[in-house]
């Protein structure tokens, strides 16, 4: 008989692009401040890709850290999730853009877009495509370059730190406008590789994912879209419609409720209680965010890591970027009880218990 199997993380790996970018710089090309970015987002820096890198070498650079992390060869990896909602291209995905750049073998690859919670629905993917029988060995990435959304002209120069002439005032005039989305993105990617193991005490417990289409229009991105001819219009990109739009307040309380939620709804499941988990790795779209989950259910700050002052919001690569932190910090340390919480647009939501 078939020994019951568990999914376990053997290997994590991460990627940032070259170009640290503080709120003072930004502060340079818009009418926004550094002030202003700490105290509503805790961001205080990000890192941007240079023209020409994709998510696809950014999400690559990462797997094989994961990869050399769990003592592989990308010839040992039977499947890929990778998830991205800035991908290369639209076709193909960015999973055989990565398999080619790493040399891996004719193994499926899937790209996945569940934009912020991209990261637990692969986990869950890769944990049921594991305990199909069908694989054994999964790199799951989440990897994303935002740059490639942001509107700026003149200003990209300075933002790289290439010139200190600031952009004219109708530049910044038009850079502002966007100012309540650009200023909270940065690029990066994070991998793991996940294993089947015999069952023990260590590897996936359990997962809850959600969605709401309902609300999909509470963060979109409207511009580019196959319903119209051309798929994009000169007028789409002179209105920054390629620029995503969100309902921040709207989202914010939607976070701040489903992401407590749906790691109470885990934790019930698998009938451990909130005070029994070490960790809780929340999404990092915002600080205030991050501190209402944890006022929410009742834990003390520590238990609540976050990185996005350094980050920004990397979208996809938000939960693999600070799992790896933790694993290298020993915050996630053998037999921790780990929650993973994230929401973002879709609505897509949930959560996953992980005990190392
Ligand atoms: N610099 C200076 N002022 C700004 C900036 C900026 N960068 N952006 C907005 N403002 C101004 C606004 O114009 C507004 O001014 P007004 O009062 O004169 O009209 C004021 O600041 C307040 O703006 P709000 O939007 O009300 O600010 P809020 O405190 O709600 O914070 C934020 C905005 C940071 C977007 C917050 O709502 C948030 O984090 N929401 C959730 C984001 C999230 O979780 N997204 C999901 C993940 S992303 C994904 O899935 C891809």
């Amino acid at each position: 008989m078939a020994l019951p199997m568990r999914s376990v993380i053997t290997g994590s790996g991460i990627a940032l692009p070259q170009h640290l970018v503080t709120n003072d710089r930004l502060a340079r090309i818009m009418d926004t401040s550094d002030e202003w970015i700490r105290t509503r987002s805790g961001i205080e820096q990000r890192y941007f890709a240079g023209p020409g890198l994709g998510s696809a070498e950014l999400g690559s650079m990462a797997a094989e850290a994961a990869i050399r992390d769990a003592g592989l060869k990308p010839e040992d990896i039977d499947v890929v999730i990778f998830a991205t909602m800035t991908p290369d291209h639209v076709l193909p995905g960015n999973g055989p853009l990565l398999q080619k750049r790493i040399g891996l073998r004719n193994v499926p690859t899937f790209d996945i877009r569940q934009q912020c919670s991209g990261f637990l629905y692969g986990l869950d993917l890769g944990d049921s495509l594991i305990k199909s029988g069908k694989f054994e060995r999964v790199l799951l990435v989440g990897a994303e370059t935002h740059s490639g959304f942001m509107p700026w002209d003149q200003g990209w120069r300075v933002v790289l730190g290439l010139s200190d002439d600031e952009p004219d005032e109708a530049e910044k005039s038009w850079n502002t406008q966007s100012r309540d989305r650009t200023v909270l993105f940065g690029d990066a990617a994070g991998a793991v590789v996940v294993e089947r193991r015999e069952q023990g005490a260590a590897g996936l417990l359990r997962t809850r994912l959600y969605s709401d289409g309902g609300v999909a229009d509470a963060l979109t991105m409207r511009g580019a879209s196959f319903k119209q001819r051309p798929f994009v219009t000169k007028e789409q990109i002179a209105a920054g419609e390629t620029i995503p739009v969100m309902n921040g307040r709207e989202v914010f309380k939607t976070a701040v409720t489903l992401m407590p939620q749906a790691v109470r709804d885990v934790c019930a499941d698998e009938g451990v209680t909130i005070e029994e988990l070490d960790l809780v790795l929340v999404h990092q779209a915002n600080l205030r965010i991050i501190e209402g989950v944890q006022k929410q259910l009742g834990l003390p700050a520590g238990k609540v890591p976050h990185n996005i002052e350094r980050y920004g919001n990397t979208t996809a690569a938000t939960l693999p970027l600070l799992f790896h932190e933790c694993r290298q910090n020993g915050l996630a340390g053998p037999g921790a009880l780990i929650a993973f919480t994230a929401l973002g647009s879709g609505l897509h939501w949930g959560a996953a218990l992980y005990r190392m």
